[in-house]
């Protein structure tokens, strides 16, 4: 009994192993467009792995691109990518929300931080399992004033979407936005209830180890992201403390950037003798700061984590913190009425088209600074989310 059973073992493994080899992304030849050679680094990765990264950067998809963009390019790429994306979850009617490091960038100026190479959001099980039923490998055309050559954009939903476990750990990223001229593309998450969670009701896990209670996700808050109408967590502010430190809010120094408060612009810092092209390969150290996990909070999940195959080097690196760096809490209100001063005082002596600009650009930097201020609740959080 024990030896039929011992020899049959290996022969049910392989015939499961071959089911899931046939799982890979869709074939180079069947998505092709420009390129004479697949790109995709399938080399180093494992069989049951769905999607797969470039050779040259883990986060460009090779079969469509054979080269990483230069910093500027790849800032506009990024920006259409994620426009387009908003854009078309928004037409059909899929909500989603901001994540990880493109929260950290909306939290900062509404925009991708800019060395950030890839972009993050989640939604919910019902939406994914709705694109994945409906728009696998749909290819999205956009002509605008932004993209005036036109461009395709594909959404491709991994199949292993429907295994909800995290030890499913080859295939933690549910879906992507490709964009087919660059290769760059965005991550979709699936925010799943979980249902044996130890902290009871109401938790949320992604695969890649993320998990929040819901309340700190819904309702969704509305707002803008480069330029577009977009949607962050209720507690945002808490979301991004306990995954990338509080420091990461106030930290205006970082990966050869500096904030800029008045322009509200990260600034490159232009390092001598070197071209802004060599500025896209940021690999700050790996995160050290750890959280511990708490029920109340429980998407203080240790950062080490995050993602183990799909890593990103240029995350946010809060203690990095520079000696002299203020607290928000100090600097902000004075920032903020140096700023309507001069403004005011600015008045008699500009153009009326100028000054209309700056009034906007003042408002708008009003806006921003009054959302960073303001502390979502976290004592009493809000009516009981919908349920899937
Ligand atoms: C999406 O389409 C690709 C290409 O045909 C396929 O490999 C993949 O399994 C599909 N995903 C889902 C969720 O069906
Ligand atoms: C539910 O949460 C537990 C504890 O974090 C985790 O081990 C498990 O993988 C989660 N289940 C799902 C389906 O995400």
């Amino acid at each position: 009994m024990r030896l039929s059973w011992l020899i049959t073992l290996p022969a049910v493994l392989s015939v499961a192993s071959a089911l899931m080899v046939e799982k890979r992304d869709a074939d180079f030849l069947s998505v092709r467009t420009k390129q004479r050679k697949d790109m995709s680094g399938k080399r180093g990765d494992r069989k049951d792995k769905y999607f797969h990264e470039s050779t040259f950067h883990p986060h460009y998809d090779g079969r469509f691109a054979e080269k990483q963009l230069p910093y500027h390019e790849r800032r506009v790429a990024l920006s259409n990518l994620i426009q387009t994306y908003l854009a078309t979850m928004n037409d059909l009617g899929v909500e989603t929300w901001l994540m990880h490091g493109t929260l950290l960038g909306w939290w900062w100026n509404r925009k991708i931080l800019p060395w950030d190479s890839d972009s993050d959001v989640q939604m919910s099980e019902k939406s994914m399992t709705y694109l994945a039923t409906f728009y696998n490998m749909t290819v999205f055309h956009y002509k605008t004033p932004r993209i005036p050559d036109g461009r395709d954009y594909m959404l491709e939903i991994n199949p292993h979407y429907v295994n909800r476990e995290q030890t499913d750990k080859m295939n933690v990223i549910d879906a992507r936005w490709i964009d087919t001229s660059s290769g760059l593309f965005i991550d979709m998450t699936t925010a799943r209830y979980n249902y044996t969670h130890p902290a009871g009701e109401g938790m949320l896990s992604c695969k890649d180890g993320h998990e929040y209670r819901d309340t700190y996700i819904f309702p969704l808050r509305d707002t803008y992201f480069e330029g577009t109408p977009a949607k962050i967590p209720f507690a945002y502010k808490e979301v991004l403390e306990a995954e990338y430190g509080p420091k990461s809010l106030t930290l205006k120094d970082y990966a050869d950037h500096r904030f800029d408060d008045q322009k509200l612009e990260w600034i490159p810092m232009p390092k001598p003798l070197k071209k802004p092209e060599d500025q896209k390969v940021i690999t700050p150290p790996k995160k050290v700061e750890e959280k511990k996990v708490e029920v109340k909070k429980p998407e203080e999940k240790k950062p080490e984590e995050k993602k183990p195959e799909e890593k990103k080097p240029e995350e946010k690196k809060p203690e990095e913190k520079k000696p002299e760096e203020k607290k928000p809490e100090e600097k902000k209100p004075e920032v903020k009425k140096a700023e309507e001063k001069k403004v005011e005082e600015k008045k008699p002596e500009q153009a009326a088209q100028k000054e209309a600009q700056t009034t906007l650009a003042t408002k708008t930097r009003a806006a921003i600074l009054k959302v960073r201020e303001s502390s979502p609740p976290t004592v009493n959080p809000p009516s009981p989310p919908p349920k899937i």
